[in-house]
């Protein structure tokens, strides 16, 4: 029998999958490094390709004997790696993870708010990435500064802009002359948000106002600021980031619905409203995206976060990246005649989240 457990700990088994080769390596590395014998087993072509099935997702095998090891250094390389160092957003994986030509937006200039961290970070560098010079603004100059030196590594210009979005004269300053400086002005992502959990009637004036202003009144202090260069450059694409529950609202987010739901509601009326000036308008609906200060608020504070990755039917979180290619596409020539639209990137949370079917026998 003894013999017997010893073939048993020395089985291979699955310690975690993974959606690229790339980050399976990576997690192999690390623990080979601590000592612990790792192997990825992956499909023939060695890249798993966007909306590919999961069962050809890149598997990292350690044996049995190392298991409980294996799986509290991959949690500690998860929390050192955080979600906004995750392998697949660094600027030097990005084409890799990509399934778009990397010259998709060459000669194009990109405005992002909130820039440089969190969703708005994996958005710029892959605009960057596909050939786009980037203007980075939001409050802190700090957050910038580490995304635009990442994006100049890619050999592309990086402006950094410190403006709060609630200050319209601000935010026409800083488009305008950040537009002349670059040549123009082709793509705008309004990202930057404010948020956190607050029953509607303990909420006061001041935070409602501070939610809806950065969130509603912000972007549309962006977009009108942003009209005459975009349609001076020759027409343009304006990617407005909402959020799941605009549809549906949800509880202890009554100032961030209802000023997102008016993003979508803009949204739709700038796109009929600028169309024959050649600037579409489209909002992307992320779900929860991981490593982001949005998940740390609003889910990992009331501790529901595996509670909340296990509803999704694919099985796992949003990642910047999965917000980024929505954004590129829709930013790019592959969305040419697509205007007023809301594309959800939520791995089916919205519609299939709520309760599942009982599991097959
Ligand atoms: N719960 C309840 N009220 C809150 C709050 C919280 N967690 N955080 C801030 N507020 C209230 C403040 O009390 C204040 O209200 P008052 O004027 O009635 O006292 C109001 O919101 C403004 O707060 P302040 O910190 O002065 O605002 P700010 O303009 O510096 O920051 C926030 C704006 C509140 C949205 C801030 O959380 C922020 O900067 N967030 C950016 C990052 C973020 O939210 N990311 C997640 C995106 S999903």
């Amino acid at each position: 029998m003894a013999g017997d457990e010893r073939r048993d700990e020395d089985e291979e088994v699955e310690l975690a999958s993974f959606d690229f080769v790339h980050e399976a390596e990576l997690a192999r590395g690390f623990l080979e490094d601590a000592g612990i014998p790792a192997g990825v087993v992956a499909d023939p072509a060695g890249q798993i390709q966007f909306g590919r099935g999961f069962s050809s997702r890149p598997r990292l095998l350690v044996r049995r004997e190392d298991l409980e090891e294996a799986r509290s250094l991959l949690r500690e390389l998860g929390s050192l790696e955080g979600g906004d160092a995750r392998a697949e957003d660094s600027s030097s994986e990005v084409l890799k993870a990509s399934p778009f030509r990397p010259d998709l937006l060459e000669g194009r200039v990109a405005l992002v708010t909130g820039g440089g961290t969190g969703i708005g970070r994996g958005i710029s560098l892959w605009l960057a990435a596909h050939g786009a010079d980037l203007i980075l603004a939001s409050r802190n100059r700090d957050h910038l500064e580490p995304a635009a030196e990442e994006i100049r590594a890619l050999g592309r210009t990086a402006l950094v802009r410190p403006v709060d979005v609630r200050d319209p004269e601000r935010v026409h300053e800083v488009v305008r002359e950040a537009a002349d400086e670059l040549g123009g002005l082709h793509i705008v992502v309004n990202n930057a948000a404010g948020n956190f959990l607050a029953r509607a009637e303990e909420l006061s004036v001041g935070g409602w106002r501070a939610v809806v202003e950065i969130v509603l009144d912000g972007t549309f202090h962006v977009c009108r600021a942003a009209f005459e260069p975009l349609r001076d450059s020759g027409g343009g694409a304006v990617v407005n980031i909402t959020t799941t529950y605009v549809e549906t609202g949800a509880a202890f987010m009554s100032h961030s619905g209802a000023a997102k739901a008016g993003v979508l509601n803009l949204t739709r009326s700038l796109a009929a409203e600028w169309g024959p000036h050649g600037i579409r308008v489209n909002a992307v609906a992320p779900g929860l995206v991981e490593g982001t200060e949005g998940a740390r608020r609003l889910v990992e504070s009331v501790g529901r976060l595996s509670e909340f990755e296990a509803s999704v039917p694919l099985g796992r979180l949003a990642r910047p990246a999965d917000v980024a290619g929505a954004v590129l596409f829709l930013a790019s020539p592959a969305g040419a005649h697509i205007s007023g639209a809301h594309l959800v990137v939520d791995g089916g949370e919205s519609v299939g989240g709520k309760f599942s079917l009982p599991e097959a026998d």
